[in-house]
């Protein structure tokens, strides 16, 4: 069985490296995997350092499409991707998650009939003025078999008309739908002991274990508006002053763009405590995730990555996809005014949750994912 893998943003990188690994290890002789990278992230620490670190095979090939408008980007993407598949004839395409390379993905295999894997579908955050809700959307619709993370991703399709339970063989039009757990949770697990023996982070910016903020800011709806971007930062800063705690932000390149662009200002007294540093690789990223005492980030990743490391997070958003860790207390959505989002941080910094139970799977969701392409694969034939 032959299938291509679309990746483009960072997240995706990361989730199809659980994939790639499940393939190596028990699919090789089964499943033949073509990588393609659009292009969408393409600076070092955006992309490179996550081939370089977690293993995964390098993209067979990419389009480097980079950035741009959403029409411009999408359609040269989908232009490149077509062109690939016509030539690769893949039995399926796997998309991940929601950005324009998802969507292109989706497009381009939809009119040649190639059939899409959607892995992470069915999470909605019923607010379209979200580019991504309309590419999961749009990649659901046009899905062979969706894998789902979370039963609510499961109630969002089958209140779009999707049945559950249907036999095989699935096409667009007969779909199969599947709660599998997460692939980001496999990934966690996979390499949280690696990180604490690699990573140097926490030492080479000076942070205590369970002594500092981790925080990550890049949705558009909070980079593009700059009263909104200052109100943030201003709530960091001011956290930080509070409580006398260190916070560490590595920030996407978007968002510094617009910091630059819009002049936002740090506090002169939070500017010896509130760290903005470049973005960091994955193994980095996972040792400040499990040694921070709170996350606060607008990341649809790094708040379900706070689950896994049993973490308290601020959701800096207006609602969120990852309902189930609202709803478990673990998560807050961020206050509307600056005085209540810097005591919704000192409320869990004082008390942190301790129930975190296991709803994003076993760690096993891209065996799960393999298996069933295959079944399905067979059942076609
Ligand atoms: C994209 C996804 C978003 C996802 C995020 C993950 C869409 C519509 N959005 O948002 O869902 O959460 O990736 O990080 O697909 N840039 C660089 N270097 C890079 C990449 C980007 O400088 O390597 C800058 C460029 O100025 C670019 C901007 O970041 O215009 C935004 O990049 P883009 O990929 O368009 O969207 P993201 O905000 O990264
Ligand atoms: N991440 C990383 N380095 C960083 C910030 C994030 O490795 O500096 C990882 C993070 O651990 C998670 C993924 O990137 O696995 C989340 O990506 P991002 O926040 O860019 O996008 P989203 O998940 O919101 O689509």
């Amino acid at each position: 069985m032959k299938i291509v893998t679309i990746i483009g943003a960072r997240p995706q990188i990361i989730k199809a490296a659980a994939l790639s690994r499940a393939i190596v290890s028990s699919y090789s002789h089964e499943i033949e995997e073509y990588i393609v990278h659009t292009g969408q992230h393409y600076d070092d620490n955006m992309s490179e350092v996550f081939f370089r670190e977690l293993g995964i095979p390098k993209p067979d090939k990419n389009l480097n499409v980079g950035s741009g408008l959403h029409g411009k980007q999408t359609a040269a993407m989908i232009e490149g991707i077509e062109e690939i598949l016509m030539d690769v004839k893949p039995d399926y395409l796997v998309l991940y998650g929601d950005t324009n390379s998802t969507l292109a993905g989706a497009v381009a295999a939809s009119k040649l009939l190639i059939p899409i894997v959607h892995i992470e579908a069915g999470l909605r955050s019923f607010n379209k003025t979200m580019p991504e809700e309309i590419n999961r959307i749009v990649c659901d619709h046009s899905s062979a078999i969706m894998f789902s993370p979370t039963e609510t991703g499961i109630r969002n399709l089958k209140n779009e008309g999707f049945s559950i339970g249907v036999e095989m063989p699935y096409t667009s039009d007969h779909a199969g739908v599947f709660h599998c757990g997460d692939v980001m949770y496999d990934n966690s697990l996979f390499f949280a002991d690696l990180a604490e023996k690699e990573s140097r982070v926490l030492d080479e910016h000076k942070l205590k274990s369970k002594a500092f903020i981790l925080a990550t800011i890049h949705r558009n709806q909070n980079t593009d508006e700059p009263v909104r971007l200052q109100f943030l930062f201003n709530a960091l800063a001011n956290t930080a002053i509070a409580e006398n705690i260190d916070v560490i932000l590595p920030l996407h390149p978007r968002t510094q763009k617009m910091l630059e662009q819009n002049n936002i200002q740090i506090p002169e007294k939070a500017k010896s405590l509130l760290q903005i540093i470049p973005p960091v690789s994955f193994l980095d990223m996972i040792m400040l995730e499990k040694h921070s005492s709170l996350i606060m980030t607008d990341s649809g990743g790094v708040q379900k990555e706070a689950f896994f490391f049993k973490k308290p997070a601020i959701i800096l958003r207006p609602e969120t996809e990852w309902v189930e860790i609202v709803e478990h207390g673990t998560a807050v959505l961020a206050a509307k005014n600056e005085a209540d989002l810097v005591q919704q941080a000192i409320q869990y910094l004082h008390h942190p949750p301790t129930e975190f139970p296991e709803i994003f799977g076993d760690g096993k969701a891209a065996e799960f994912i393999c298996q069933t392409m295959l079944d399905n694969y067979k059942a076609l034939q």
